[in-house]
């Protein structure tokens, strides 16, 4: 039991400069404290962010309603009293909020109030925050995620004209997580070399990765052109040491629920779906992302008939970490894996459920941070707790990013012999 003594909440800001909410838990003499995430290619059916819309105040982004929810309505409800679980405090908490977004107390006030109970309850049992998940789910504990990282960045998370968000690497062949992450990074700094050889910008996106101007009217096949060139100019086998991964955020380049603007024209579900075809023949990617709109479910059922036996199609937008959306894309055959984002659910208990129904029907899962972060490092820990096998936190720079990536090398060297890398595994059935 976890009688909770104090909570404080102040406003602190994101990697973009924007206020966000930070909420220390108090219970048993420790203190447990979190930083919520925000994101900006954000799907339409994730929990409500409260922001304070004040013009005079951050651009409107300021979060003194949500600050003052936990303050005045939050921690009336849940001081001095005892929860045993944090799925005790979680449910304790959707039920104060009463709506199915959280829009009453807003998401980002309710997870930073989840997180930070969940780091003092691993604080006052005397564990790591990994080991009290891996516990209470009955898992190892010990598998180190794949990196997704996404070292070219375009759509909403830089200015470069690119609509495809996210170009990442995979380093799937190698037999530790420290090993992955070396060549992960290695690449980063061949392409940085390459794009400055080009005379292309070598400035970062939101993630951390290149955000290069591609002149010509096919600017997303140079994209991969330079990424795989990377790969070898690094000393490694492109589809076969290191894949490429993609996160199309297609909501964004969409209109009217599954028509495409790529690259001047205008393409159906099935014209988009063909232009991914085409590129798997071309390039080593083992991994697409909200490959079309999140309301293109046809599409996306058809995408995943087509491609899902190559490669691995991840709904982000189209689940949003929600049990129920998931549910309907299992039952409907659409993508064969799900990004996971505790701020779109707004709680780790729904966020584990979510998991777990994915675990059930044999859906890959990657742990994933937001475009807007901070130093927080809670989801390495929740990645390796949950043996999720896959993380997307960045590219190779930016501190907000790095500080994940330095946390899982810590967990990896405090498993010893016992961690183990997910690797090739869990994308075994991709590939050829
Ligand atoms: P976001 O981007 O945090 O801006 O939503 C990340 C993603 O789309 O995966
Ligand atoms: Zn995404």
């Amino acid at each position: 039991m976890s009688n909770i003594t104090s909570i404080q909440a102040r406003e602190v800001l994101d990697s973009r400069g924007f206020p966000t909410i930070e909420v220390e838990v108090s219970t048993q003499g420790v203190t447990g404290r979190a930083i919520v995430p925000s994101g900006a290619s954000t799907g339409e059916g994730e929990a409500l962010e409260l922001r304070d819309g004040d013009s005079k105040r951050y651009l409107g982004k300021g979060v003194l309603k949500a600050l003052n929810n936990v303050r005045e309505k939050i921690a009336p409800a849940i001081l001095n009293k005892n929860f045993s679980t944090s799925s005790d405090l979680d449910r304790t908490l959707c039920d104060l909020d009463g709506t199915p977004n959280k829009s009453q107390l807003g998401a980002n006030a309710i997870l930073g109030v989840s997180m930070a109970f969940l780091r003092a309850q691993a604080l006052a049992q005397g564990v790591s925050t990994d080991r009290l998940l891996a516990t209470q789910l009955g898992t190892t504990g010990s598998i180190l995620p794949v990196p997704l990282m996404n070292i070219l960045n375009g759509g909403k998370h830089a200015d470069n004209g690119l609509s495809i968000q996210e170009f990442m690497i995979v380093p799937l062949g190698f037999n530790t997580f420290s090993e992955a992450l070396r060549a992960g990074v290695e690449v980063f700094h061949h392409l940085k070399k390459i794009l400055h050889d080009k005379g292309l910008s070598t400035g970062v996106g939101d993630e951390g990765g290149f955000a290069p101007v591609f002149q010509g009217s096919h600017p997303h096949h140079q994209a991969l052109q330079v990424v795989t060139q990377a790969i070898s100019q690094a000393g490694y086998r492109a589809g076969a040491d290191i894949y490429i991964a993609l996160d199309a955020a297609a909501s964004e380049f969409s209109e009217n629920r599954n028509t495409y603007y790529f690259e001047k024209n205008r393409l159906s579900s099935n014209e988009m779906t063909a232009v991914y075809a085409q590129w798997l023949k071309e390039f080593p990617i083992i991994s697409i992302e909200d490959g079309l709109a999140e309301h293109d479910w046809e599409g996306w059922v058809d995408l995943t008939n087509e491609l899902g036996n190559q490669c691995q199609i991840v709904g982000d937008d189209l689940f949003v970490t929600h049990p129920d959306f998931l549910k309907k894309g299992i039952s409907m055959k659409a993508a064969n894996a799900i990004l996971i984002k505790l701020n779109q659910i707004g709680t780790i208990t729904e966020t584990l459920e979510t998991i777990e129904i994915a675990s059930q029907a044999g859906y890959n899962k990657i742990i994933s941070h937001r475009s807007g972060e901070t130093e927080d490092t809670f989801i390495a820990d929740l990645a390796v707790g949950t043996n999720s096998g896959q993380i997307k936190t960045g590219s190779a720079s930016r501190t907000d990013r790095i500080a994940k990536y330095n946390q899982l090398l810590r967990l990896e060297e405090k498993l010893g012999t016992q961690a183990e890398y997910a690797g090739t595994s869990l994308f075994k059935r991709f590939l050829k």
